[in-house]
């Protein structure tokens, strides 16, 4: 049995002054049948709640990368003990308000869900509590969690410029339910609120605009939470969790993270030949916009096997290299492939004709302006794109030139997606750091070049 904190991934304190850049080459096919690491959401979610949950969690295939592993330190940090034990990781559940203060700052290094999640858990709690982070995160906005949990009761002491990280919290055993109408359709600000309202008297309610990833909701219930979820006219959703919680630890097992399987998915559709089964994938209907809209690009993208697991629909997906064509891609569907949009550009400049990607203002607050890095990386390539207000328009022409410097702004999708575009290119693609691809998916390049990608 190991402590979390021998299990954390090694973090590199000069990462920002140490880039590693790396090359992708034009690649003959990409073939094979193979995993990708486990779901980030739900890794984080499945920690959090076996940390509020009474008695033992056990979390099989959990994703063992930097962003989850600062929320497994989080969650040891705050008297729930997270260990390690054949490929099983255990959280020793403290019960909703059984939380202790941490003996110092909570750091979440790049992660956006762990820090905004565990912002939710603390209001709960009457403990005082310092939240930091990478130059990335440090950057991110805050005030869209602080808001509706200051109204819960949470008083913020100390912050950064603009509502940001570093923050100082004081929680509260008094927390109070509140109905909230979200902004923006956010799944980490809407799980802020719902963990919040778990300590609360009362029950807690969430209207968001447009659907997003509901594992909280899933796993609220799977662990024993009282939930009600009604979908309302336009496609949003009002969620509410009955507060004074008792949740009970379980045992659950974590699919593969359909985000990180884009990536793959991608390489295969556009170097030619290739035939690729990912197996495991997580399913959710709340994630697979991406899926859609590449079927409606005519992509061959077959699901072998659709199951049930641990309250998580899961397939293995086969993927065949195939002529593309450009589609408009309607706002209302971003929530549903948010995380996809970088390498859905690029395998757009791969198609023939014009996609039209709507709706993308939250790209610009991810781990870089992700819509402004995703044109600056394919006009460097020689893609023909442009932004038009919040929409991105890529004009595919079937090959793409690449020869480019990438620049990722230390975003791990940015540089897993133009390490993808290289492999179809006709001329190589660096990228200028690859550091930050071990916050989301450890072993990528490996894994890639297991399949047949050029990458050194
Ligand atoms: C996530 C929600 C999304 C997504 C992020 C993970 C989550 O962010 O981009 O990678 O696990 O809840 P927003 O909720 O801010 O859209």
């Amino acid at each position: 049995m190991r402590s979390v904190k021998s299990y954390r991934a090694p973090q590199n304190p000069n990462r920002e002054s140490m880039p590693h850049p790396l090359t992708a080459r034009r690649s003959a096919r990409i073939s094979g049948r193979v995993r990708v690491p486990g779901d980030k959401s739900i890794s984080h979610r499945a920690l959090i709640l076996g940390a509020l949950a009474i008695g033992r969690t056990r979390i099989a295939g959990l994703l063992a990368a930097e962003d989850v592993m600062a929320t497994a330190q989080a969650v040891d940090e705050l008297g729930a003990e997270v260990t390690q034990k054949d490929g099983t990781v255990e959280v020793l559940g403290q019960g909703v308000g059984g939380l202790r203060a941490p003996q110092g700052p909570l750091d979440f290094g790049n992660s956006g869900t762990g820090s905004r999640l565990m912002l939710g858990v603390v209001a709960g709690h009457d403990m005082r509590v310092e939240f930091t982070g990478d130059a990335s995160l440090c950057r991110r906005p805050m005030g869209r969690v602080l808001t509706p949990l200051i109204t819960m009761g949470l008083q913020v002491e100390a912050q950064g410029e603009g509502g940001t990280l570093p923050l100082t919290v004081r929680g509260t055993g008094d927390i109070l339910p509140i109905e909230y109408d979200l902004p923006v359709p956010s799944a980490q600000v809407k799980s802020a609120i719902l963990f919040a309202g778990l300590h609360a008297p009362g029950r807690t309610t969430v209207i968001e605009p447009l659907a997003t990833r509901d594992h909280t909701e899933r796993m609220l219930a799977f662990f024993g939470a009282e939930l009600h979820a009604e979908d309302k006219a336009g496609g949003g959703r009002a969620v509410t969790v009955c507060g004074d919680a008792e949740l009970h630890g379980a045992a659950l097992s974590v699919p593969g993270d359909p985000s990180s399987a884009a990536f793959l998915i991608a390489a295969a559709l556009i170097c030619p030949g290739s035939d690729l089964v990912v197996e495991n994938v997580l399913m959710n209907p709340t994630r697979t916009g991406f899926l859609d809209t590449l079927r409606e690009m005519g992509a061959s993208i077959e699901v072998l096997d659709l199951r049930d697991e641990g309250g998580e629909p899961v397939g293995d997906l086969r993927v065949k290299a195939g002529p593309l064509k450009g589609v408009r891609v309607p706002p209302e569907r971003a929530p549903s492939m948010i995380d996809e949009y970088p390498v859905l550009a690029v395998v757009a400049a791969f198609a023939e004709g014009e996609t039209h990607m709507a709706g993308l203002a939250e790209l610009k607050v991810k781990e870089s302006d992700r819509l402004a890095a995703t044109a600056a990386g394919l006009e460097a390539c020689g893609v023909a794109v442009r932004i038009e207000g919040d929409d991105l328009i890529v004009r595919g022409r079937g090959a793409v030139k690449g020869g480019a410097l990438v620049e990722t702004h230390m975003d791990h999708r940015i540089a897993m997606a133009f390490l993808i575009l290289g492999l179809g290119a006709s001329e190589p693609v660096t990228v200028d750091d690859v550091t930050m691809i071990a916050t989301s998916f450890p072993g990528f390049a490996a894994l890639m070049t297991s399949l047949g990608a050029e990458l050194a």
